[in-house]
């Protein structure tokens, strides 16, 4: 197996104006100006022999190992902080130079334990290789003096340990910490022989600022930051490359295993996304694919109040069939419908919502996407006319003001996150948008330039207010709107925007935010070279979200940041593949590609591929089914891999219409919430068993490749192909690179994709055609997808979820690193001793008045129901609102969310809900019927 350390250059690409020629060794190189000498030598094959260099960190100079000679200079410069001069003759290997390498690796290693045999980096150690390469054949000094060999091993990390006596404090720990995470946890201690590395104020990694982003084990060169998987396993001995599952930043990681049984998760230097970092999920928290709570059988029941019975995939398959068919006998073809799951892959998201329109003759489909990004497609299509952000993630090293609303991308997108503090650290003005002041609005050497702290629910009246200051001072890129823009929809747009009502003076009167923030806000927003606009969930879960994101659409279109590098609207998608289930047509009324079910050329087209007439009438979202479930008209529910009994709002209703279904079939991995109500089970299968593709949130679509196979014996889309054809639909592929070949036939923006050349290139993001053969980076450059930019009107109509005198706080809702939406994976992992519980914070003000101190346990209430939940008080909140997490099933946090939606496309209104809060000691009525089924349901469960 190669090593990932063996294309590593030693020190960082520079890309100067000009090309330097010189002399390495006698041989001509040319190299970009600012490039190092130990790099110029790498890109002719020659290895300067190096320890506390890396191509990934800027070069530092500490090690002495890399030393050179140069024609006519003093001494013997380090290489790799030495950049190249035109003319230059440099020598790498002479009898001085070896003897200089070889007296300071001998007194690294004097000090350094000789048990290269049973150490755990044995065959991947810098150290190691180094002295091998410099012919150390002896060790003069002893170990008899002072040494480090006693330094203690920190194991209090769940997933890495320092052992601090293998440590030759080359720093590369510390500034990966810096340059790369941006976290700025590790320190060097002391100075000279004193030196060692400290996390934080030596504090032990677990206590201290460390996220667990393994950022600092992956440059380490020895020993010292080591996974305790290869402690424990050893070195692996093969790789697979695939994509992360968790969250829509889609990092590439190389599966490095034993056998079938991962040892480490390596993030791919080459990933389009991530380019080598990662976050503590996608490194550290796969143990739940092997987690001994997977269901690996299929199961059935006759009731939801019977007990699992263990059957075979025919089986299990011919009973759900059987059954849905009997619904549609009875209650006619729409009775039934499908669920497709934004953490599945496009190929088996797109079998299902196809098993819908053609098996099951309905377009009853609808995703998880519904409660995160549906007003992004809505407001997107309508403005640019496209559903998909506007650029990819290195855009924002070009990014002169970045406006963050509704978005902590610290904690949902952490990779993404590093690289925007990256930017903000060089000079990048800061805009956060947020009733919560996040990490973003200060953390080391960041401080948002304003943080418009406004009430929840206000979001559309804030961006209005922006756009209004834009307008009315003349800050409008008039050539821009010109050229690219709608007259009639700008002028229109501009005239409704210069009302009164829409000053920052008025708004400020709704939303908390003072009108001069407001203004400075727009101002510099307009008035920077390049402005990019980054958002998520708090934009769109609410009842204006749609509004929200529209509004976002024409402060864009307005100061021209649309169509080049640094600027655009960009949606930080929550779950790994939701851009990709939203382009596979899993919403009712869209086809794959976004084609309206209406539109007969598109129908036709499908309609003779799939050889079945398809319907033209949209199908019910899934808001409309539970309804309609309620109402007894629909019977039979497919759930792929979605938890709808937590992760939708107002649970007891949820749960009343699944309750109220006569066949409720979940695949999944685990029997979640939702499985409690089932009738059939599916296994599902972990994305280390996937063949597939992801997209993520820069429209990338990332191959999934399987390091072991299906621990249940059958990938998810044969399943779902076994079902249709027992539904008497014939669906059958050899594997799944036809089902992307049948997506590429079908969908024109996927035309040019195929999983050989995904195979052959890495990453495309789509559009991917014959207009766009390289795959489209950047969105919108020439011209709009709907050929001119259309601005739209966003009249601020507040929610009706008010606060109260009953319900005077309100709730918002949101996620923290390291857990992972309802926490089906996260939680079967050592992620959860970071986050054992959901806890809602408070503002000490609200906590004064109510009594509550730190920690005590209270009953967070609403009109829809109550829970109770541990508080912690927090200035993080302003006084009057009040946020929680909803990673943990028995806090319940859906329990009190409403039946609110976004007008136009009914995505739950989550971010807003007035509640009470006040101190309790016993769990609430919700949480003690819950704790009462789940023990029923284990104790049938494991009859
Ligand atoms: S822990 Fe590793 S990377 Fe950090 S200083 Fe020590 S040897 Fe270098
Ligand atoms: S794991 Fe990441 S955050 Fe923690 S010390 Fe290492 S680089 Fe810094
Ligand atoms: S940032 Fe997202 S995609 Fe990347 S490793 Fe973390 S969870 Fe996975
Ligand atoms: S590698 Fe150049 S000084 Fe360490």
């Amino acid at each position: 197996m190669a090593s990932r350390r063996d294309n590593d250059l030693g020190t960082p690409p520079k890309h100067g104006p000009e090309t330097v020629q010189l002399t390495i060794d006698g041989q001509p190189v040319s190299v970009p100006s600012g490039t190092s000498v130990m790099r110029a030598a790498a890109s002719i094959d020659t290895r300067i022999p190096k320890l506390c260099a890396t191509d990934r960190l800027e070069a530092f100079g500490s090690c002495r190992m890399c030393l050179v000679e140069i024609e006519g200079r003093k001494g013997t410069p380090a290489s790799c902080t030495t950049p190249v001069e035109a003319g230059m003759a440099v020598s790498t290997q002479t009898p001085r130079l070896e003897a200089l390498r070889r007296g300071v690796m001998e007194l690294y290693i004097s000090d350094h334990p000789l048990d290269c045999l049973t150490c755990s980096a044995n065959g991947d150690c810098e150290l190691q290789d180094t002295a091998g390469e410099v012919g150390l054949r002896e060790v003069r000094y002893g170990f008899e003096g002072e040494n480090h060999l006693a330094e203690p091993v920190d194991t209090s990390n769940p997933y890495f340990q320092f052992d601090g006596s293998k440590c030759i404090v080359c720093s590369r720990c510390v500034r990966a910490c810096d340059e790369i995470q941006g976290t700025l946890a590790l320190t060097v201690d002391s100075r000279g022989f004193d030196s060692k590395i400290s996390a934080s104020l030596d504090e032990g990694f677990f206590d201290s600022e460390c996220v667990s982003c393994g950022a600092c084990v992956q440059v380490c060169p020895t020993a010292t930051l080591m996974e305790k998987s290869v402690v424990e396993h050893g070195q692996p001995r093969r790789s697979v490359k695939t994509t992360c599952a968790y969250c829509g930043v889609g990092c590439s990681f190389i599966a490095e295993l034993q056998g079938d049984e991962v040892v480490r998760m390596t993030p791919d230097t080459e990933g389009g996304a991530n380019e080598g970092h990662s976050c503590v999920k996608g490194r550290f928290a796969w143990g739940y694919a092997s987690h001994p709570d997977r269901v690996l059988k299929p199961m059935v029941r006759e009731a939801i109040t019977d007990a699992w019975r263990e059957v075979e995939w025919d089986e299990a398959i011919a009973f759900a069939a059987t059954r849905f068919k009997a619904i549609q006998s009875e209650h006619g073809t729409g009775a039934i419908g499908g669920i497709t799951s934004s953490r599945c892959t496009n190929e088996e998201v797109y079998v299902v919502q196809k098993m819908v329109r053609a098996a099951f003759g309905n377009n009853n489909v609808d995703t998880c996407a519904r409660v995160c990004h549906s007003p992004t497609g809505y407001g997107l299509k309508n403005t640019f006319g496209t559903s998909a952000g506007t650029q990819d993630f290195r855009s924002v090293d070009e990014a002169d003001v970045i406006l963050v609303i509704g978005a902590n991308p610290t904690d949902a997108h952490p990779v993404f996150a590093s690289r925007m503090k990256q930017r903000l650290r060089t000079g990048a003005k800061l805009i956060v948008i947020d009733p919560r002041a996040t990490d973003l609005v200060r953390s080391p050497h960041i401080q948002a330039d304003h943080h418009l702290q406004l009430r929840p629910g206000t979001n559309v009246a804030v961006v209005n207010a922006l756009a209004h200051v834009i307008v009315t001072e003349e800050r409008v890129n008039t050539r821009f709107v010109a050229e690219r823009c709608e007259d009639e929809s700008f002028a229109r747009w501009a005239e409704f925007i210069a009302g009164e009502e829409n000053s920052p003076e008025a708004v400020e009167a709704i939303s908390g935010v003072p009108a001069e923030t407001l203004r400075q806000a727009a101002r510099l927003y307009a008035g920077g070279s390049n402005g990019a606009i980054y958002y998520g969930l708090g934009v769109t879960e609410h009842s204006q979200g749609s509004s929200m994101v529209m509004g976002m659409a024409n402060l864009a279109m307005a100061t021209g940041n649309i169509g080049r590098n640094g600027v655009g609207v960009n949606p930080l998608r929550g779950q790994n593949n939701v851009q990709g289930s939203c382009d596979m047509g899993s919403f009712p009324h869209e086809f794959p590609g976004y084609r309206h079910v209406s539109d007969e050329a598109t129908r036709a087209l499908f309609a003779e591929a799939w050889s079945q007439d398809l319907s033209e009438e949209p199908g019910l979202r899934i808001p409309n089914m539970l309804s309609a479930a309620l109402d007894g008209s629909f019977k039979g529910l497919f759930v792929q891999g979605e938890d709808i009994a937590q992760s939708d709002p107002d649970t007891q209703n949820v749960q009343a219409a699944l309750r109220a279904m006569d066949c409720v079939i979940v695949q999944d991995l685990f029997l979640n919430e939702t499985a409690a109500f089932a009738h059939v089970f599916l296994p599902g299968t972990a994305f280390l068993e996937k063949d597939g593709t992801f997209i993520n949130a820069e429209r990338r679509i990332n191959r999934v490749r399987p390091a072991m196979p299906e621990k249940q014996g059958l990938s998810e889309w044969e399943t779902v192909c076994r079902l249709a054809r027992a539904m008497g639909y014939h669906m059958a592929y050899p594997d799944a690179a036809a089902i992307m070949d049948e997506i590429a036939a079908l969908t024109p923006s996927f035309a040019g994709v195929s999983f050989d050349r995904l195979d052959r290139e890495g990453s495309v993001q789509w559009p991917c055609n014959d207009s766009a053969p390289q795959g489209t980076p950047i969105m919108h450059v020439d011209g709009f997808v709907r050929g001119k930019g259309r601005f739209m009107l966003t009249q601020f109509i507040p929610t009706e979820e008010k606060a109260s005198r009953r319900f005077p706080l309100l709730l918002t809702t949101g996620r923290i690193l390291s857990q992972y939406n309802v926490g089906a994976q996260t939680r079967r992992t050592e992620n959860s001793r970071w986050h054992e519980e959901d806890v809602l914070q408070i503002h000490p003000v609200d906590a004064e008045t109510r009594g509550l101190k730190e920690g005590d346990m209270v009953s967070l209430s609403s009109r829809k129901g109550a829970v109770s939940i541990r508080a912690t008080i927090s200035e993080r909140v302003p006084p009057g609102v009040v946020y929680t997490t909803f990673h943990h099933p028995d806090s319940g946090a859906n329990v009190v969310t409403t039946e609110l939606s976004d007008w136009a496309t009914n995505c739950p209104e989550y971010k807003v809900t007035a509640v009470q809060v006040a101190p309790v000691n016993m769990p609430s009525d919700w949480q003690r019927n819950r704790a009462e089924s789940q023990r029923k349901h284990d104790a049938i469960t494991a009859e």
